[in-house]
């Protein structure tokens, strides 16, 4: 049995999580700042590091008091390293070669968006690899064919904004607050999604990249014109027709790379991955396909996820020494 403590703080989210067998979780604690950072419509890098420096030690010692073990218990220390805002990412990192040099355990470097992968795990506890994964989050948008829990093969990416980035986007030309995903979400539901065409990109037959600034600059456009114009338009026809459009190119582009594996067990992964529309679409276009998505709060960043991975990592032998650095930009191929 293998108790892992996992440290999260790439983003607007100070985590922490101790995890059993990377499967269990015993605690999951997540300090969100997203009320901060709201008044300035987005995330402000240098507030998020004060604010995970300022909390972060007290978030752990919750995990541990949560999950009724102390650091004796804790068999590795996994924290994301990258890719994330750099400034964050150095708070986990930090504390966690801080916790591991003093307490004299194995410390193990998370691929964030490997994380976010695992996070299926958690929930899915009989989901194996290999699998495809749609990874969708406010910085990174990829599909993965999941060959092993710790080997990874980047089929298809964004060309520019991440999926989630978008959202956040066009939720600020809407005028909805942020983080722009759930709003758009939740305003859309009421809306008429045939109500406009945005232009969907494709980069032709066996590219399983996506483009979503195209789709953006749509609305913006429409938005503009009907302004100048004085023309009234319903915001949830607008957010329900972006919405439509964004999640038909995630689900063309995922079906199509599983095609092309000939693999048929699909996994959602990331803070897009919480949305309604998105899931609704792959189940109704995936008939005979095994489909997984991680409840809600499992979509967005936290620290089991991390844990999670951590210990398929601490399983291959992949343990950090104290030169481990915060790498803002990394590839998910090579951890
Ligand atoms: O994975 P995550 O928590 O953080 C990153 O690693 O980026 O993802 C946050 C992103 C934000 O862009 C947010 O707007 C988006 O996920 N998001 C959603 C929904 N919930 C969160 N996007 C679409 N629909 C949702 N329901
Ligand atoms: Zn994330």
């Amino acid at each position: 049995m293998s108790l892992i403590l996992g440290i999260e703080t790439s983003c607007d989210e100070t985590a922490a999580a101790v995890v059993k067998d990377g499967r269990e979780i015993l605690s999951n604690i997540i300090s969100t700042q997203i009320e901060i950072h709201k008044k300035f419509g987005g995330v402000v890098p240098e507030i998020a590091s004060r604010k995970h420096l300022e909390i972060v030690n007290a978030v752990v010692a919750e995990a541990l008091e949560q999950a009724n073990v102390t650091f004796d218990d804790i068999d590795a220390i996994g924290v994301t390293y990258g890719p994330g805002l750099v400034g964050a990412l150095l708070v986990g990192v930090s504390a966690a070669k801080a916790l591991a040099f003093a307490l004299d355990k194995p410390l193990v470097p998370v691929h964030h968006i490997r994380g976010h992968i695992c996070a299926n795990f958690i929930e899915h506890k009989k989901l194996e690899p290999p699998f495809i994964c749609l990874v969708a989050s406010g910085g990174h948008s990829h599909i993965v064919h999941v060959r092993d829990y710790t080997e990874f093969e980047v089929l298809g990416r964004t060309r520019d904004d991440a999926a989630g980035e978008a959202f956040d986007k066009v939720a600020r030309i809407l005028g909805l607050s942020y983080p722009g995903g759930p709003e758009i979400d939740k305003c859309a539901a009421s809306g008429n999604e045939n109500f406009a065409k945005f232009k969907k990109v494709s980069f032709g037959e066996g590219n399983y990249d996506f483009s979503f600034s195209g789709i953006k600059t749509g609305v913006m456009n429409y938005v503009n014109n009907a302004q100048q114009k004085g023309e009234k338009f319903k915001t949830e026809d607008i957010a329900a027709s972006f919405q439509k459009s964004v999640v038909e190119v995630l689900v063309d582009r995922l079906l199509e790379a599983s095609d092309k594996c000939g693999i048929k067990k699909i996994a959602l992964a990331g803070g897009v991955a919480a949305n309604s529309r998105l899931r609704k679409e792959l189940e109704s276009r995936s008939k005979g396909y095994d489909i997984y998505f991680p409840s809600l709060p499992f979509c967005t960043d936290n620290a089991a996820m991390i844990a999670s991975s951590a210990y398929y990592e601490f399983l291959k032998g992949n343990i950090a020494d104290m030169t481990l650095n915060a790498v803002p930009y990394l590839d998910i191929e090579n951890n």
